[in-house]
């Protein structure tokens, strides 16, 4: 290895150890605070991305935070892998998982270099994408679209771009950048523009198949949505 790759591989893993220690810090109000910003929504986005799991199907869930929705998927059956670079966040899932008798496999490490050998029937990314600043984004949506084996699903639960009427557009900005300001405060995510996740789906190999949005309250504008995609199947005719 050169020196220069030296330097950054010693950069990236310092840089990993800042975010994970960044998202240690944040693991005792982070539940919290998403149930109280979203009034539950977050929450009721990944049980929708969850309830698309067959009981024996192999899901993994990046960046799976103290994993709500990773002890959705154990109850449903699914055989479950989670990977954080934060061990707080994993220590929190841990005793979840063991409270209800439940068993994951748990990784502490950085998703992108995440491989495996027996790709997954599902992979989840909820609230996950959006702490990257567009380029590692897009990087991460096609790893994880790497880690599904063909005619699998890829869950994303997360922020919804702005659309409707303008107020409900403006609203939509307004609220979501309070957010991500105060966690860009806390060294969580950077300062970016909202992400439409489809467009970057083609490059993936990756069709929607189902979207589902969340509304401020019951009728305001859009905040949130979850996304249900298919990997493509090379393999698969078309009768
Ligand atoms: C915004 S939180 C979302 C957590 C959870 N998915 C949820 O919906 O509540 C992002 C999570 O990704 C983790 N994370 C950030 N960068 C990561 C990376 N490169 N690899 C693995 N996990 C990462 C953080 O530690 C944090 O738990």
């Amino acid at each position: 290895m050169s020196h220069s790759h030296d330097f950054l591989a010693t950069a990236a893993v310092a840089n990993d150890l800042t975010l994970g220690k960044n998202y240690d810090r944040a693991t005792w109000f982070y539940d919290l605070c998403s149930a109280i910003f979203s009034g539950g929504k977050i929450r009721a986005s990944k049980k929708f991305a969850v309830s698309h799991l067959a009981p024996g199907e192999r899901v993994l869930f990046l960046g799976v935070g103290t994993g709500e929705e990773a002890v959705m998927a154990a109850r449903r059956g699914a055989i479950v892998t989670c990977i954080d670079l934060s061990v707080k966040m994993l220590e929190v899932l841990r005793r979840r998982l063991q409270a209800e008798g439940l068993e994951a496999e748990l990784v502490c490490a950085n998703a992108f270099e995440y491989r495996t050998d027996r790709p997954f029937d599902a992979v989840a990314a909820n609230y996950f994408l959006n702490i990257f600043y567009r380029a590692d984004m897009e990087r991460m949506l096609a790893h994880a679209a790497s880690l599904i084996k063909p005619g699998g699903q890829l869950l994303i639960a997360d922020v919804s771009p702005a659309q409707g009427s303008w107020p409900a557009r403006w609203f939509n900005i307004a609220y979501l950048k309070l957010a991500m300001v105060t966690f860009w405060l806390l060294g969580l995510v950077p300062l970016h523009r909202n992400y439409d996740y489809l467009e970057a789906f083609p490059q993936a190999a990756l069709t929607v198949e189902r979207i589902r949005t969340y509304r401020f309250l019951r009728y305001g504008p859009v905040l949130f949505r979850t996304i249900i995609a298919r990997r493509a199947d090379p393999n698969r005719t078309i009768s």
